[in-house]
């Protein structure tokens, strides 16, 4: 069932070109107030540095981060080969993360300009690691209340209008991060959540900063949902300190002392199993696969839906690749038609893709 989620990528690609999304395809969505800990956690499923950092809204555009999940090659030499590929830049490899920081960079600019706008036209990046799990995450800007510098006034209602648009979809499950140093029960990851999935059927509560909480205090009951309840349940993290992140101390150290962190801690070390960063990746690979398989059924009559339209409109069309004026648009009712059949095959279990 792990195949799933490469030939959903697939598909996402395809209407990522086109602009839409009719197959409301099944993601991650990371919500959460301004300096909440979003680019941390993400940076830490991903295990690199790769996100632009700095005060102010620095996520402002949406970045649809494809994980994929290479086998560990038995060459050693290849074993840790890991790289990035934008939509936007198609056939280039980047195997250095800092390259990919500045390429976020620069693409946001392009369509936002510098002046610290938003703009809701998503960035698209795959990574490919043997570190990572089958995932496809959503980074949006965070929630904020004040306008900086000359962004316009009503900032703070299009943050939440664009963060909505994403949450609201039926098959997106939320990833709400909460800091542990804030009320949880004033959380706008969580309000926002609340609004979009009333039942908390689709949300994933995420505690960061449990190293920093003030002395005499704990995160216990943030994380049993005495607090506040959650069926899928609230995840214990700890990040890199601004202080780490200045001294340069590497995303894979900082996992290995946020492992020793919750073992050794004498309130947590009896849930430590359930906490933590890798527990996380785990658990949201997990929810991803399980709602698509949930999905499916209503996923497979939409493609057939959108099979036959396809093939409709090419008979009106004629046969596009002969025609002397291919348009753009031929192009890509093609391109669907072929991800459709091959999505329609993994479905009924006729693709060689599901034999593991
Ligand atoms: P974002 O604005 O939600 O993307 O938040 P960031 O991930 O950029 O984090 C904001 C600040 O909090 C940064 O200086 C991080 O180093 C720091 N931070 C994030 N998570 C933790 C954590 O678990 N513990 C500590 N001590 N600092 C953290
Ligand atoms: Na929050
Ligand atoms: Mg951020």
């Amino acid at each position: 069932m792990d195949k799933l989620i490469p030939v959903i990528n697939k598909l996402q690609d395809v209407f990522n070109v086109l602009g839409t999304d009719p197959l409301d395809l099944p993601q991650i969505v990371v919500v959460g107030s301004q300096s909440s800990g979003k680019s941390s956690v993400l940076e830490a499923i991903v295990g690199r540095d790769f996100l632009p950092r700095g005060s102010g809204i620095v996520t402002r555009r949406p970045l649809v981060l494809q994980l994929t999940h290479l086998p560990p090659s038995i060459n050693d030499a290849e074993s840790d080969v890991e790289w990035g590929e934008f939509n936007h830049r198609p056939n280039e490899m980047f195997h250095d993360f800092d390259k990919i920081r500045e390429e976020i960079e620069r693409e946001t600019e392009r369509t936002t300009g510098k002046n610290k706008g938003i703009s809701d036209i998503p960035i698209s990046l795959k990574i490919y690691s043997s570190h990572v799990l089958n995932l496809t995450l959503v980074d949006l800007p965070g929630i904020t209340r004040v306008p900086i510098g000359d962004q316009p006034p009503d900032i703070e209602r299009q943050i939440r209008s664009m963060v909505k648009h994403y949450i609201d979809k039926p098959n997106a499950i939320i990833l709400a991060i909460t800091a542990a140093n804030t009320d949880l029960t004033n959380s706008d990851a969580l309000q926002m959540a609340r609004e979009s999935d009333p039942d908390g059927i689709r949300t994933v509560g995420v505690i960061t900063k449990i190293d920093i909480m003030d002395k005499g205090t704990n995160a216990l009951d943030m994380l049993s949902g005495r607090v506040v309840p959650l069926k899928l349940g609230f995840i214990g993290v700890v990040n890199r300190s601004q202080q780490d992140i200045i001294k340069k101390k590497s995303i894979r150290d900082a996992l290995v002392d946020e492992q020793n962190f919750f073992h050794q801690h004498s309130l947590y070390k009896n849930i430590s199993g359930r906490l933590g960063t890798a527990y996380l990746s785990r658990t949201l690979n997990k929810t991803l696969i399980q709602h698509i398989r949930n999905t499916l059924p209503e996923l497979k009559s939409k493609v057939n839906k959108m099979l036959g339209d396809a093939q409709q409109e090419m008979l009106t069309y004629g046969d596009p690749l002969y025609d002397g004026k291919v348009s753009k648009g031929a192009i890509l009712l093609q391109i669907i038609t072929r991800f459709c059949s091959q999505y329609n095959d993994v479905i009924d279990g006729k693709s060689p893709e599901m034999s593991t």
